[in-house]
């Protein structure tokens, strides 16, 4: 290729496009660099200065997130100097918050905890300190404990750049820098939409889904990839189960089209119906004028429903209406029409999505 660079990692020589980062040419290549903040699609802030690597003839170490690469350029990932320097980094998270893994709802499934185990740190040399700042328990769909935030800004991004909700940012400076709704608002205050995105790139405890909160461990539940049935977008979505219940439904394992791993408050957090006993599992008849709905099968209801169509256009295509569901596919949809214009011969036709 034209622009084609050519940049080496670790000895090895790869070809990389003009823009691409260290990060993104050594994960193409099976090179492993350690990251927190980084999140894919969000501008690269280099924030956590875990993806540190050495460049031959710069002065200092770089955030290989952040950093373009160059021609010639020569990178070292596994010196001395850069295990040090990320493993400070590590150490430093793990003394500034409450990361306390017994209890808390990622154990398993943390960044943080799996970057501690890989630098083998049984302590950090600092001492722990929590922040002491109060969790947000104030809603029903996001748990909140920023004694857990490691200020990544990974939630930030993702409300702002990928839902473009805008709700989050940093306040304050410091030890006291947190990240949250304005005026340290809780979520439920604030104008969040609950989409969730937040809590699904968090990379600690800081932000859970509070209906999976001690509903099952994370390599206790199955993920089953489905298509979420809330609108006729046909959003990938993963459903965690723990013994024969939904616990949690996520976008991002899948991260595929149309959605790419985000969600919407139906098809995050709207999924209690599924074991609702008062579920319609099967078709319902009305076989008398004013009697009772009776369950049947869907031959029956088919056959039924066949029968009343055929009665009801002998009074002519006036007498027939037609309504979908938002809940179908456009195609389901467009055949549904077509079958309601084409062959009732009448445009009494629409969507539940207007009602
Ligand atoms: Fe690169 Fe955080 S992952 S600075």
């Amino acid at each position: 290729m034209a622009n084609e660079l050519k940049v080496t990692i670790d000895g090895m020589e790869f070809s990389a496009q003009p823009g691409q980062t260290i990060l993104e040419v050594a994960r193409a290549n099976g090179v492993f660099i350690p990251t927190l903040c980084h999140l894919q699609g969000t501008t690269n802030v280099g924030a956590c200065r875990v993806c540190v690597v050495e460049v031959e003839n710069a002065r200092s170490l770089v955030a290989s997130c952040a950093m373009p690469v160059s021609d010639g350029m020569v990178v070292k990932t596994d010196t001395p100097k850069v295990k040090s320097a990320q493993r400070m980094v590590v150490e430093l998270l793990w003394a500034s918050g409450d990361h306390n893994c017994l209890t808390c709802e990622k154990n398993g499934d943390c960044t943080l905890q799996d970057l501690v185990y890989h630098f083998e740190i049984e302590k950090p040399r600092f001492p722990m300190t929590s922040p002491g700042v109060l969790q947000d328990d104030t809603n029903e769909m996001i748990f909140r404990d920023l004694n857990k935030c490691i200020l990544c800004g990974r939630c930030v991004r993702a409300c702002n750049e990928v839902q473009v909700n805008e709700i989050l940012d940093f306040a304050q400076r410091g030890s006291k820098a947190k990240v949250g709704p304005a005026f340290g608002m809780n979520y439920i205050d604030s104008d969040c939409y609950f989409c969730g995105e937040c809590a699904d790139v968090c990379p600690t405890g800081a932000i859970t889904f509070k209906a999976a909160r001690f509903a099952g461990r994370p390599w206790e539940t199955r993920k089953v990839a489905t298509t979420c049935t809330y609108c006729g977008v046909g959003c990938q979505i993963s459903l965690h189960t723990h013994k024969g219940k939904v616990v949690k439904v996520s976008g991002k394992e899948l991260h595929r089209q149309p959605n790419f791993g985000s969600l919407c408050v139906k098809g995050r957090f709207g999924f209690e119906f599924i074991h609702d006993p008062s579920r319609l599992t099967k078709p319902l008849i009305r076989r008398e004028k004013g009697g009772a709905l009776e369950e049947a099968s869907w031959d029956e209801a088919y056959s039924f429903s066949g029968k009343k169509y055929q009665e009801v256009i002998k009074s002519g295509s006036s007498a027939v209406a037609g309504l979908a569901s938002a809940r179908c596919t456009n195609e389901e949809n467009y055949l549904f029409q077509k079958f309601i214009r084409a062959g009732a011969g009448t445009n009494n036709v629409d969507h539940c999505a207007r009602l």
